[in-house]
């Protein structure tokens, strides 16, 4: 954690789960209190909505997992910022490793839509992450490094942009870093956000994801800069993204 900066603790729902799954889910996490931590789910496109509904009157926040980098237009089967901002979302996730993955986006494109993010007045959740290749060569820090560069527009410290930490081998996968090694990469990505946002980089949220769960949750979420998680598989069961809210708080 960061003294002095809430965490928050993000769902990221993936191509998962059906209309009335996904709203029993975001009314078992709107049930839930956690007061020291800001609770966000970002369910599919189709479900944003009805979620948004299900959520109506808890402090839980919504958010999408993309948009596209243009606010309107010719672009077949996308989704603009503004709708986002439009129906009640208020973080968009960009850059995910599956999104760079199997959309082959660039840093220049994650750093094209978080600006369209930023110009609709969503608060922009950027991920970084390196593969297990990267990881075992020594390079973890310097692809990181690199992507932040690359990804994080002008303004992203302004709008209390927030970054996560996913290494590619631990999503999905029951497979965490050390915490010495998570602890490293979030000291790092810290020096990195003061470096070029300055003073207003020391408080913004740096999250780690990728094979968070309950068991795991508050040792993890204790470490020196890591504030917050974004999670995946244990954010489809209530109970289990509560679990972890709780161990944040
Ligand atoms: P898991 O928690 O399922 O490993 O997924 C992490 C992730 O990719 C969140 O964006």
């Amino acid at each position: 954690m960061t003294p002095g900066v809430r965490p928050l603790i993000a769902g990221n729902w993936k191509m998962n789960g059906t209309l009335a799954e996904a709203t029993a889910l975001a009314r078992g996490v709107a049930a839930g209190s956690a007061p020291a931590v800001e609770l966000l789910v970002c369910p599919p496109f189709p479900h944003l909505v009805p979620v948004a509904a299900a959520l109506a009157g808890s402090a839980v926040a919504l958010g999408a997992q993309d948009c596209h980098a243009a606010a309107k237009g010719a672009h077949t089967g996308d989704v603009a910022a503004p709708m986002l901002a439009d129906l009640g979302a208020r973080y968009v996730i960009l850059g995910h490793s599956e999104r760079r993955a199997d959309h082959g986006e660039s840093d220049a494109v994650v750093r094209a839509k978080a600006v369209a993010a930023l110009a609709a007045a969503l608060v922009p959740v950027v991920c970084v992450g390196e593969s297990e290749a990267q990881r075992l060569s020594g390079e973890a820090e310097t692809v990181v490094a690199g992507q932040l560069a690359g990804s994080l527009p002008e303004g992203f410290a302004a709008a209390g942009g927030v970054v996560a930490y996913e290494p590619v081998w631990a999503i999905g996968t029951g497979r965490t870093p050390t915490e010495a090694d998570i602890a490293a990469m979030h000291a790092r990505i810290r020096a990195e956000l003061e470096a070029t946002f300055g003073p207003a980089g020391a408080t913004l949220r740096i999250l780690y994801g990728g094979s968070l769960k309950p068991s795991n949750a508050e040792a993890i979420l204790a470490l020196p800069h890591v504030d917050g998680g974004l999670i995946g598989g244990a954010s489809l069961k209530a109970e289990d993204f509560l679990a972890i809210a709780a161990a944040a708080g």
